[in-house]
């Protein structure tokens, strides 16, 4: 054992847009938290004009998701990822890698981080088999056109994007 050197329980990243959360997010978090006892989840708040969510409602989302597990908590940033891991002292990020296709994006990612914070490392995980081809954008496109999302998203969430499309079909009257 080193003495002069300081151990901290380290703290994990998970970053993303979030928009919204889905159950292949949520197994990547369970499985970071076998990992790292505790873990951040941070939502990119950069008020993407194409968002369906603001930052402020899916931070909303995940807050009441994950309310009452010390684990984990819910923030958001702004600009470089690197410089919000500084601000909260973690050098890991956390990435879900789902296919081949995700590889060349991630890894481009992985790289940039660690040539702006050389101490950043980059753990990938593998979602449940179950969720390898979800993602967000499938979800608001299978909601959009009227489809079910049970099962691939939180409950509260899927009501969420029930209204959101049903509002933008037929939007509230004054
Ligand atoms: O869920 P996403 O959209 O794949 O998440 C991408 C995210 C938010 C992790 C990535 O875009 C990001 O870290 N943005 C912050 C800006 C940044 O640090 N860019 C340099 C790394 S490429």
């Amino acid at each position: 054992m080193v003495a002069s050197q300081e151990v901290h329980a380290p703290i994990a990243v998970y970053p993303g847009s979030f928009d919204p959360i889905h159950l292949g997010h949520v197994a990547i978090v369970d499985r970071a938290k076998k990992l790292f006892p505790r873990v951040i989840v941070a939502v990119l708040a950069n008020n993407e004009k194409n968002a369906l969510f603001t930052p402020e409602e899916r931070l909303e989302m995940m807050n009441e998701l994950w309310a009452g597990d010390e684990r984990v908590e819910v923030r958001s940033f702004q600009g470089l990822l690197v410089k919000f891991l500084e601000e909260i002292s973690s050098t890991i990020v956390i990435r879900g890698i789902r296919a081949v296709s995700d590889f060349e994006y991630e890894f481009m990612m992985a790289l940039m981080n660690r040539r702006l914070s050389p101490e950043v490392e980059t753990v990938f995980l593998t979602p449940k088999e179950d969720y390898t081809y979800l993602s967000s954008r499938v979800v608001k496109e299978v909601v959009s056109l009227g489809g079910d999302v049970t099962g691939l998203v939180p409950e509260p969430v899927r009501l969420r994007l029930e209204e959101r499309y049903r509002e933008a079909t037929h939007p509230p009257t004054s």
